[in-house]
């Protein structure tokens, strides 16, 4: 009995590592993304800001976001769907999503 409980556990243990494994992987792929269109150059290389806004994670629901690349703008350069398709926009965004928020200042012992 025991021996098959344990063997449920580290069944159910190996899935979540592959699991975790998986979803990592998709974070990375969708990071390149990120990296590839140059938005680090303004926003970080985590969009935690710094020639410009701050933009992870964002709050945005999807559209707004992807409308908002799209959007001429005399500060950030438009991308149209001919340069950022759709589907390279959604990459950046479930990258800015999967971005975590930064710990409050004063959960770091160092700024209290
Ligand atoms: C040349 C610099 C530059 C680059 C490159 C750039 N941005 Fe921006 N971005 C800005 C500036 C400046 C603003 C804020 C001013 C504005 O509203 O136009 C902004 C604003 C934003 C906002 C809105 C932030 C808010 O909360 O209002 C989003 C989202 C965003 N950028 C995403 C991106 C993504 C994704 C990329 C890459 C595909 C990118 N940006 C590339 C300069 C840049």
């Amino acid at each position: 009995m025991i021996v098959k409980i344990m063997r449920h556990v580290l069944a159910l243990a190996f899935l979540g590592v592959v699991l975790i494994a998986v979803s990592a992987q998709e974070v990375d792929r969708d990071r390149a993304v990120f990296d590839s269109f140059g938005c680090y150059q303004c926003h970080g290389h985590s969009g935690q800001g710094g020639a410009a806004a701050r933009i992870a994670p964002t709050l945005y629901p999807l559209e707004a976001f992807v409308q908002f690349l799209r959007r001429p703008s005399n500060e950030m350069p438009a991308y149209s769907v001919e340069a950022l398709s759709d589907a390279e926009a959604e990459a950046i965004y479930r990258y800015v999503r999967a971005v975590r928020e930064p710990p409050a200042v004063s959960d770091i012992p160092i700024l209290r």
